[in-house]
């Protein structure tokens, strides 16, 4: 069940000049979150911005409670977040999403994320890894500049293989195309997909193609984040062309089966 807390925030990282890593203690949020979930944020206590912003959850601590996520800064609510301070308390609701990542009947999956979306691939791998699965793990940045969290999803994959798209750093080429030339030499049992659309929309084909059961993250625009204001459809797969059927993201999300949603 989504609680709102005011949440400490005890440590504030800047990983890139526009990307900030947040830790902040709140265990009632973490208790009952699985990975793929994510909280929504009020930037302040002012009439603007009046929305949330929804931010996924990157890393969770159950012992001590420290929850941690990752942001760039695109517009108006996340440069304002940028000022808050270590002490400063930070309204959240979560954690949201009833669609999580399911991994619990594979034992060997590939993780696949491009730019800002390996944010809430963190810990699923890490989840998966401590329970014994094989994690083969894929991720595609634009160029060395871009290239955040190298070391960490190490730490919590079997393998990782790194990309940048012109080749500045690692492989040169799309993260797809190494886990595509993967899938039938690894055994490869699930995919499991954030980033952006693209990406998204190549990794949903390749699984279909290949009947391998793929779980995507989709990261709608989004205004209520509770299911009410439609701001965050997405079409699903079977609905007939003359009546279109939807599902919130917010909601049935962010994390749907590849061959449920059409992106
Ligand atoms: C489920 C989910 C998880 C996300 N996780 C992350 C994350 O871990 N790290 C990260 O950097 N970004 C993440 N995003 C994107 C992030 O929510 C937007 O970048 C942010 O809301 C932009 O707000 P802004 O005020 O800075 O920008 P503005 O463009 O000024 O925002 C205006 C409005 O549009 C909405 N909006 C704009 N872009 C997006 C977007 N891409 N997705 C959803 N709503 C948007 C905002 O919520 C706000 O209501 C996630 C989005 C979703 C839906
Ligand atoms: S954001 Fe309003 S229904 Fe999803």
């Amino acid at each position: 069940m989504p609680k709102q807390v005011f949440a400490e925030l005890i440590n504030k990282e800047q990983l890139k000049p526009d990307i900030f890593k947040f830790s902040v203690k709140a265990p009632e949020i973490i208790e009952g979150a699985k990975p793929g979930n994510f909280i929504e944020i009020r930037i302040t206590d002012q009439v603007e911005p009046f929305l949330r912003r929804p931010i996924s959850i990157y890393n969770m601590d159950k012992d001590t409670g420290v929850l941690e996520f990752i942001f760039q800064v695109k517009g108006k609510g996340t440069k304002l977040l940028t000022r808050k301070e270590v002490g400063d308390k930070i309204d959240i609701i979560g954690p949201l999403g009833s669609g999580t990542f399911k991994y619990d009947k594979f034992n060997n999956i590939a993780i696949i994320g491009g730019g800002i979306g390996v944010f809430p691939l963190y810990e699923l791998a890490k989840c998966a890894k401590n329970d014994g699965k094989n994690v083969n793990t894929y991720l595609g940045f634009r160029s060395k500049d871009f290239v955040v969290l190298e070391k960490e999803f190490e730490d919590v994959s079997s393998n990782l293989t790194l990309t940048t798209d012109d080749g500045s750093y690692k492989i040169k080429g799309f993260a797809i195309n190494l886990l595509e030339e993967d899938l039938s030499k690894k055994n490869i049992e699930a995919i499991f997909a954030c980033g952006p659309l693209p990406m998204l929309k190549a990794v949903q084909k390749l699984a279909l193609e290949k009947d391998i059961p793929c779980q995507l993250s989709l990261e709608e625009k989004m205004a209520c984040g509770l299911g009410v204001c439609l701001g965050c459809a997405v079409k699903t797969a079977k609905s007939p062309k003359d009546a279109p059927e939807y599902w919130h993201v917010c909601k049935g999300g962010p994390v749907f089966n590849a061959k449920d949603v059409e992106i």
